[in-house]
């Protein structure tokens, strides 16, 4: 249970979940973690703490380094239960401990547990919070991803607590970004983006906006590991995925009950393939959709399929569409396509969850039961005019 010294006096003191597979639907196939961070200073501030079945994980590290009844300030980045649920304990502990955190932050927390004998100090962007030696300046970050969060920037030593953002659900002993392979840790913030913060891509980008004025050695978020090395390459890439950049690149997701749906997705493919795209090809039935949104965010087409059952889609395939429109990747193209045996409506169903998400559709199409290697080469066809 040993805390982690980041910085001179400073400490991830947070909660490692390693057997957390799913967080409302998002499979997190690495667990994660809950950071929390120790400031030992004239005032001694603990910034967020962990969901609350490893509140007793915290309070060790936190102990390990200074007795928590000790905490003068307690700061709540962000409601969610993920980084409040050990907050009723910490302040029953921590008896003299001021709660700083956004006035929707007060709202929130009063929501979800008793604050009545806690004392509560709200602060709007651009307060700080002197802490002795240093301080933290609060920017609030509302609706990245919850009307509450906000960010804490403390200049003395350049750390940057973001709160969910450039977080990455990993559980694991290192701490630190250049303790472990960068490409694994980039590939769960891009995941994580997609699927967390990606709604907000216009906020994410005005937060980045104002971060930019900032000089940051060090981003602390509240999963996964702690940036000392990558800081530029994480800041680059949120630049990228909030700017939907797209490459040449098609997503193929699809369903298929006998094969014939399947067809249609690798003849789209081929045509991709020969109009020099490159492509990626998910079937529904062994593929998350939380792991295909990430794919999401860098592609130009995305190609939806399903056959008709029952005068509809199948059930995984509205689940994907679904939970692709709620999060609204923008400026994206679409294909919609299906195999069907009589009413044939899925196509047209996808075609309207795909409206409805904005998209630019492009091509839509229904073949009849198992289509034949003319009717295959026509849809390549139809779709190559187009590319
Ligand atoms: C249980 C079941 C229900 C079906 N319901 C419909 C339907 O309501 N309307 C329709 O057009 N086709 C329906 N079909 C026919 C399929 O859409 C057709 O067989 C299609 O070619 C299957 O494509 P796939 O090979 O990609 O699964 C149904 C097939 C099954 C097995
Ligand atoms: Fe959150
Ligand atoms: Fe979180």
């Amino acid at each position: 249970m040993k805390a982690v010294e980041m910085k001179k006096g400073i400490y991830w003191v947070g909660g490692i979940d390693w057997d957390i597979r799913n967080f409302h639907g998002y499979l997190t196939q690495r667990g994660t973690t809950y950071n929390a961070y120790l400031i030992i200073d004239e005032k001694i501030t603990l910034v967020d703490t962990t969901k609350y079945y490893l509140v007793d994980e915290l309070l060790e590290r936190v102990s390990s380094i200074v007795d928590p009844s000790k905490i003068d300030y307690v700061i709540s980045n962000h409601v969610e239960m993920d980084h409040s649920g050990g907050l009723p304990r910490v302040m029953e502990i921590a008896k003299n401990a001021t709660l700083v955190t956004a006035p929707n932050g007060a709202k929130g927390l009063a929501k979800h547990y008793d604050t009545s004998s806690w004392n509560i100090k709200t602060v709007s962007t651009g307060d700080k919070l002197e802490l002795g030696k240093r301080s933290i300046e609060f920017i609030l970050t509302p609706m990245v991803h919850w009307p509450d969060n906000m960010v804490g920037y403390m200049p003395e030593e350049k750390i940057l607590f973001s709160n969910d953002s450039f977080g990455q659900h990993i559980a694991s002993s290192e701490r630190f970004d250049d303790e472990f392979p960068s490409e694994i840790i980039i590939e769960e913030a891009k995941k994580y983006y997609a699927n967390i913060v990606m709604s907000y891509g216009m906020q994410v980008g005005r937060e980045l906006k104002e971060a930019s004025g900032l000089d940051i050695e060090m981003i602390a978020p509240s999963h996964g590991l702690i940036f000392r090395k990558h800081v530029k390459e994480i800041i680059d890439s949120y630049v990228k995925w909030s700017s939907n950049i797209v490459g040449k690149k098609a997503l193929i997701v699809y369903d298929t009950m006998w094969g014939s749906t399947k067809k249609m997705a690798y003849a789209l493919q081929d045509a991709f393939e020969e109009k020099g795209y490159m492509t990626s090809m998910k079937n529904l039935q062994n593929n998350h959709i939380s792991d295909i949104i990430t794919e999401v965010l860098d592609v130009e087409y995305i190609c939806v399929g399903s056959p008709t059952l029952n005068n509809n889609m199948l059930p995984t395939v509205a689940s994907f569409l679904t939970y692709l429109k709620g999060l609204t990747p923008k400026n994206r193209k679409a294909i919609a396509f299906g195999s069907y045996g009589w009413g044939g409506q899925s196509v047209a169903q996808i075609e309207q969850y795909l409206s409805d998400s904005k998209f630019d559709i492009k091509l839509s199409k229904r073949l009849l039961y198992i289509p034949s290697e003319e009717n295959l080469e026509e849809l390549k066809e139809e779709l190559k005019k187009l590319l």
